[in-house]
């Protein structure tokens, strides 16, 4: 049973990966794909990438690879941003913000979970806590689940506009890996 759970979302996998080559430019396309076939420490530790967010509008996300893992970046709308806000923590499963760049006793706000000054953006690996699974949200048309942000159809995990656990068998919050703004149209993970 657990194969035919995994079978679509290993497609997806694929699918994502030469959407980040359109997603992507420069030095960032050609490495996912050799990370795929040829995963090694040297590999790993190169895995810095940049990525031009222009194109990607209000309500629009894109999906890049960073160290053989999908990263989500959503530009979320005002009405995203605010059902975000307006959480109280006592009403999450995972109280912790799993943010790289905080300690990991930090708090699951919508503040911990993005960046100061670009709150519109979030970021985010995008495997499921549960088993592994791709979520879906980032594509148009696709389910985003009860909270609105994204639905892991595996075993039906949903995730609101900050990526935190609302309901569903996913034990914790999607990751917030290491990132930076370079400038506000060029973002650096990792
Ligand atoms: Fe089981 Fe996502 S992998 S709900």
């Amino acid at each position: 049973m657990a194969i035919d759970a995994e079978e679509p979302d290993r497609r997806d996998f694929l699918t994502l990966a030469a959407g980040a080559w359109v997603a992507v430019g420069g030095a960032v396309t050609l490495w996912p794909f050799i990370q795929q076939m040829n995963p090694d420490a040297g590999a790993q530790a190169l895995a810095s990438i940049e990525v031009d967010i222009t194109p990607v509008k209000e309500g629009q996300a894109i999906t890049v690879l960073w160290r053989g893992k999908p990263v989500f970046i959503r530009h979320r709308t005002p009405d995203e941003i605010s059902s975000a806000k307006a959480v109280k923590l006592d009403e999450l499963r995972d109280e912790f913000a799993r943010n790289d760049a905080l300690p990991a006793d930090a708090k699951a706000t919508d503040e911990n979970r993005t960046k100061s000054g670009h709150e519109n953006w979030i970021i985010m690996v995008g495997i499921c806590t549960h088993l592994g699974c791709i979520p879906k949200g980032q594509a148009l048309g696709d389910a985003h689940g009860d909270y609105n942000g994204w639905f892991c159809p595996c075993h039906g995990s949903h995730y609101d506009t900050a990526g935190r656990i609302r309901k569903g068998p996913a034990p914790r919050n999607l990751e917030v890996p290491v990132y930076d703004f370079v400038s506000d149209t060029k973002l650096k993970i990792g």
